[in-house]
Parts: structure tokens; sequence; C-alpha cells
């Protein structure tokens, strides 16, 4: 069934690739994500493209490498008028970059574009406990922050294979603060090899007491390539099955909502009125230009992903040529789908004059008319979904199959780009799952 539903073939890019992603882009205003590959150490569980890397030399390289990447693309997308309304790293690990480098990736963005001065980033404890090094990413233009807290628990830690301590997470939101971040998202995993309700419950307990503005919490997904696959596989150690997993979302909820913190997606719990530390929306939605090795961007017609080696990603862009190394195209239906399951099932709501805004056509028209519109149907059956005079949202019953439906996205969708891509740096052509 997923094979079916999540089909989709990446032949290798061309020059033509190029036009395609430069006449796909028909929305002024796009975000920007850049991909920083490197880590201290991998984690036992992480399905992203990443390496162990933490020479200065070659993160070094690898900003002149995205600087000439940005620049390649302000040549392709000169004459577009495009304005750059968001700027997200993730990784890997951003934090591993000085407040200078984001300055001269922010700087070469607005030699390029219109632009804002500003970036998000996802940051480690670990590199944030130094108060200096705060202060420095915030002198050069770091104002949101995710941090990869994952849990409170030391034991917790352990089993991801985490680096830092939780003294270390403590310290590096209390270090946030004090350089006068005032968006601080933290990360938090559930669904760990081992975990019990308890340990989860004792966790978010923890977590709420910080001096955060949003929670966001991922069940861990265990893909075949992480390093801990085989542990799990051998049922050393094993994951809590769909019933807890059930109950621990229905326990991030209550519990969240009980304490201040407001759903304003799955997986996001934020106290801070009209903001949320947004990245899925823009690589479901687009357009987003994805920036790095193993990024993957999304015009709004077409979709690709660069290449995952980091020494023919900097070949590549020192060549001038667009490290592009698989795209494929996307109808304007298949945009429409991917923007209502988002709505929906990661945003829970979607809101009809919203949809019209983005596609200049009725909700009812283009979606009211697919075979998407049975299964939703379906939903509303099962009181999953509910329409309302503006729109349509997820319910409380729904919720844990919103869960569901994201779970089989991201392991057979991104998880399986990024797993296929790793094994070679310039595939003929990709087919996923
Ligand atoms: C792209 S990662 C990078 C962030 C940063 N390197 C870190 O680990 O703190 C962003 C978030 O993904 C989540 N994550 C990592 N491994 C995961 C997994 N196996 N399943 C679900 N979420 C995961 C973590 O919460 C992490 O903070
Ligand atoms: S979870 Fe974060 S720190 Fe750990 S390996 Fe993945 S990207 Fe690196």
């Amino acid at each position: 069934m997923a094979k079916k539903v999540f089909k989709a073939v990446f032949k290798k890019a061309d020059s033509s690739t190029f036009e395609t992603i430069q006449r796909t882009l028909k929305e002024k205003e796009l975000a920007v994500y850049i991909h920083i590959p490197f880590c201290r150490s991998i984690c036992l569980y992480c399905p992203y493209v990443r390496y162990v890397v933490h020479d200065p030399k070659v993160i070094s390289k690898y900003v002149d490498a995205l600087e000439a990447e940005i620049r390649l693309y302000g040549n392709l997308l000169r004459d577009l008028d495009l304005s750059i309304v968001d700027i997200h790293a993730g990784g890997g690990t951003p934090s591993l970059l000085s407040g200078e480098q984001f300055e001269r990736i922010l700087s070469t963005l607005a030699e390029c574009f219109e632009t804002k001065s500003e970036i998000a980033i996802e940051a480690n404890p670990e590199d944030l406990t130094d108060e200096s090094r705060v202060f420095d990413l915030v002198d050069h233009g770091v104002t949101e922050v995710s941090l990869g807290v994952q849990s409170f628990n030391p034991q917790m830690l352990r089993r991801l294979g985490r680096r830092h301590s939780v003294e270390d997470s403590i310290r590096s939101i209390e270090n946030l603060r004090q350089a006068g971040v005032n968006r601080i998202n933290i990360d938090m995993m559930y669904m760990i090899p081992g975990q019990s309700i308890d340990d989860w419950e004792r966790d978010l307990e923890i977590a709420v007491e910080q001096d955060v503005d949003e929670i966001t919490c991922y069940p861990t997904l265990i893909t075949e390539y992480c390093p801990g696959y085989r542990l799990v596989k051998k049922r050393k150690i094993s994951q809590p099955n769909k019933r807890t997993f059930k109950k621990m979302v229905y326990a991030t909820e209550d519990l969240l909502s009980s304490r201040g913190f407001e759903p304003v997606e799955i997986y996001g719990y934020s106290r801070k009125h009209g903001w949320k530390y947004v990245t899925v929306n823009y690589e479901m939605e687009g357009p987003l230009l994805g920036i790095g090795c193993g990024a993957m961007g999304f015009t709004g017609g077409c979709e690709y992903v660069n290449t995952c080696s980091v020494s023919e990603y900097i070949r590549s862009t020192f060549n001038e040529k667009i490290p592009v190394a698989g795209a494929r195209l996307v109808s304007s239906k298949e945009r429409a789908i991917r923007y209502t399951v988002c709505r929906l099932f990661v945003c829970r709501d979607l809101k009809f004059e919203d949809f019209r805004l983005k596609f200049k056509e009725d909700f009812r028209n283009v979606i009211g008319r697919s075979s998407f519109s049975g299964f939703l149907t379906l939903l509303r059956l099962l009181r999953y979904i509910q329409g309302y005079p503006k729109g349509i949202r997820l319910t409380r019953k729904g919720l844990f199959t919103a869960h569901l439906v994201c779970w089989a996205f991201v392991s057979n969708v991104p998880c399986r780009i990024c797993e296929e891509y790793m094994k070679t740096a310039w595939p003929t052509e990709v087919t996923i799952p």
C-alpha cells in the first residue's frame, strides 16, 4: 500500500533541470533551507543526511561552497524578482558554525535576493553551554533556535546515543534567554526503546518548567540505515508498542495543553501566541530553496535533492554547477493534495481562504474533484476530521491517525530519499519508497 501511495521517481539532473527549477518557481515569496550535514558523533536512530566531521577547516570550506551555491541560484533566478521570507538552517548540526559564518551566509543571500537578515537554526545543547558562543551566534543574526534536548532523563539520552547531559540542555536554554533569543523551541523525543509512559510524562513535566516558547515532540523513527537498527532487530532493545504510542500521543496533548502550551501542529505546542518554529510547511507546500549537501527543495512544481556526498557537493559548486542530484516534476493536483495533507495532518487545520490564496482556486473545485476527496469523506465519517464554515480541522479522535499517516510518510519519503542518495553521489534514477 505505502509503495503505491508514496511512489515517486527522481531522475538525474541535467541542464534542463535548472530551467525547470526556474520555470516552476511561480510565487514571489520563498523560504530557504540550509543543510549542515556535520555532527560530532552519530546518534543511534538518526535518519538524516549527516557525517562525523567537526574539523573547522572542512566546515570553513563547506561554508565557501554554500556561498557558491547561493550565488549560482542568484544568477539563475535573477530576473524573477523573488523575496526570501524565511531562512532556516538544519542538520546535522548547524551550531557547529560560528556567528561569523552565519553572517557570511546571510550577506551572500542579501547580495543575490531581497531578503531578511535573520536566521533560525537547529542547535545541539553541547554547543551552547558556553555563554560567549551563544552571544556570538545572536550577534550575527541568529534569532530563533530549536534546541535538540530530546530528554531530561540521562538514561534516555544514553539510549539515544546523545553526547550532551541534562545539565547541558538546561544551561543552553538559560544561555539562549540571557543572550536575548525570544523564540526558543526544544525538541523532545518519545517512543524511545525501553521508554515507559511514566518516563515520558516525567520528561514532559520537566520540559514545561523550562523557560521556552515551544516544545516539539517527535516519536522516534527507526529506519534501516540508522546505527541502532540492528540493536532493535536483534531484540536487544524494543520500542514501545502501538498501544503505548497512542497513550503517549494523548498524554502529550493533555499534559502540554493543561500547562499553557497551545497545540500548533501535531508535534508542536507553543506558548508564544502566533509563533512556531516552522519547517514542515515549507518542505511540504513550497516554494523552498534547499541549499547544501543533502538539502531538499520544492519550487511548487519541481522537487529536488542535492547530492549527499560532501566532497561532490563542494566540487560541484566550486565548478559553478548547481549540485542537484535528482529531481521530479510535481503536478498542481499533487501539490494541492500535499498542501491538504500538511494542513490537516500536521497543522491540524485547513482554511479554505488560505487554500484559495495559495492555489487561486476554490478548495472544493480542486480537491472535491480529485480521487483524494473520497479519502477525506471517509475520514469525516470516521470523525477523524470535521468541517466548519471556514475550513476543515483534525479532531481529537483523528490525532493518533494523523500521527500514523505522518509516521508512514516520513519513513517512506524523506527517510528513503536520504537513504538512497547517501549510497551514491549522482544516481541515474531513484524510485522511492
Ligand atoms: C534534524 S535533527 C537535528 C537537530 C540536532 N542535530 C540535534 O540532534 O539536536 C532535528 C530533530 O529531529 C529529531 N530526531 C532525531 N532523530 C529522530 C528519529 N529517529 N525519529 C524522530 N525524530 C528524530 C530530534 O528531536 C532532533 O532534535
Ligand atoms: S540526531 Fe542530530 S546530532 Fe544526532 S546524528 Fe542526527 S543530526 Fe547529528
